[in-house]
């Protein structure tokens, strides 16, 4: 068992930190007051290879796996938990194609989304298919005159959907079959009959584009089917394991964020003629703060590590991203009571950080879906 970095792990988290902390930091407050998706950010971390980890280098990635994934998906939920979503969930598109995609498909839409600058999209949440994603009832009919695809339904809480070149849509390809009738359908942007609807206005996350997706008569050719045909449920349940991982590292950032900002805040706060870090109530704080991240980030990591040596993870997955997404909140609650009325305000990042923990436990599945996840493995 080893719990370090390889030189090249520990060069990488150096250099997205720097990243971070000059680039995306002075950015986070007023990507937040805008609510404006920074194009610009994605741009750069697709210069700095970011959007391509975990996908070959002949398909345009930059090589690593999903250890390099949260490393960097950490160090920039610290100061920005929206462009670490962003990069954290783009990053699903590459990992369904790079494991389910033919050939073709892997040359033809790898390259675009790892080092191309266009974002990708994963369309499972319908209005009426939430935490039971099993019931979703977009249906992609084959057309056996034009050898095509014909997609009705809307998909919403789409994370970039909106700006997405490429879309996966689990859809019902044999509407009669439920589950085993869902396949995965890649939709290009700009494809007639495919339309964005209305775009979320969120709680917290305000970078990360939501966007709710309409298919009116979408045709695609017969080549956009991802993986064997049917086999859509298990293809999202398998991206939605590894993806997990990914929101967990995102989660044990922003903890980590405000862990930062707390230790350097009640160093500098005076109060009662001392630093307040001197008083045992809020140095038990501090310490509790730690552990929790602590134990998150480690909890992350060897869910990763079990991924990348090809072991079976989906209960490790889940009760990382189930205990990250809680220990996001509890400790972002706790850094901002530590900053009293100052971290209520929005020239501190602390409400903004404490808005953008939130989600954790609610996107990529609910906490309370990773209970169901983690207690059917427990039993199994
Ligand atoms: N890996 C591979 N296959 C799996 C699997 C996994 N982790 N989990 C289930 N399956 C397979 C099962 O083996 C089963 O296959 P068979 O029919 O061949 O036996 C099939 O899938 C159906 O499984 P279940 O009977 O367990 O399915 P269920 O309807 O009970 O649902 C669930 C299981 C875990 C509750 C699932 O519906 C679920 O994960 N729900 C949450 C959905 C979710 O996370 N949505 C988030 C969407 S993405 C997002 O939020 C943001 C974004 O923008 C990306």
């Amino acid at each position: 068992m080893d719990f370090n970095f390889s030189k090249a792990q520990l060069m990488l988290k150096k250099t997205v930190a720097d990243f971070s902390e000059n680039v995306v930091k002075p950015r986070a407050e007023e990507i937040d007051r805008s609510g404006k998706f920074p194009k610009d950010l994605f741009l750069e971390m697709t210069k700095m290879g970011l959007t391509g980890i975990g996908t070959e280098e002949k398909y345009g990635g930059s090589g690593g796996s999903d250890i390099e994934k949260i490393i960097a998906v950490e160090e920039i939920a610290k100061y920005c938990g929206s462009t670490a979503a962003t990069l954290s969930i783009h990053t699903i598109f590459a990992s369904v194609i790079g494991k389910f995609g033919t050939e073709e498909q892997k040359q033809k839409y790898l390259p675009v989304v790892c080092s191309g600058g266009e974002l990708g999209a994963f369309a499972l949440t319908e209005p009426n298919a939430g935490s039971d994603a099993g019931s979703a009832r977009t249906t992609a009919i084959f057309d056996e005159k034009t050898q095509e695809y014909v997609l009705n339904g809307t998909k919403c809480f789409i994370t970039g959907g909106g700006l997405a070149k490429y879309v996966l849509v689990f859809a019902l390809t044999s509407p009669e079959l439920k589950t085993k009738g869902l396949s995965c359908i890649l939709v290009e942007r700009g494809t007639p009959g495919f339309s964005i609807g209305k775009i979320e206005d969120k709680m917290g996350l305000h970078g990360s584009e939501t966007a709710e997706l309409i298919f009116d008569n979408c045709r695609v050719p017969k080549d956009n089917l991802i993986g064997p045909l049917g086999k859509g449920f298990k293809i999202a349940m398998t991206a939605l394991d590894g993806a997990r991982i990914g929101i967990a590292a995102q989660a044990v950032g922003i903890a980590a964020g405000a862990l930062d900002e707390s230790v350097k805040y009640t160093k500098e706060r005076v109060q009662f003629g001392r630093p307040i870090s001197s008083l045992q109530g809020l140095q038990w704080y501090l310490a509790e703060m730690a552990t929790k991240v602590e134990c998150a980030r480690w909890m992350t990591y060897r869910a990763a590590s079990l991924k990348v040596s090809g072991m079976p993870y989906t209960k490790e997955a889940a009760i990382a991203k189930f205990n990250a997404s809680k220990v996001a909140v509890e400790v972002t609650d706790k850094a901002l009571q530590i900053h009293g009325g100052y971290g209520y305000m929005r020239d501190y990042p602390l409400e903004r950080m404490y808005r953008d923990a939130k989600i954790t436990e609610i996107y990529e599945g609910t906490s309370e879906i990773h209970k169901v996840v983690i207690a059917r493995e427990v039993l199994k």
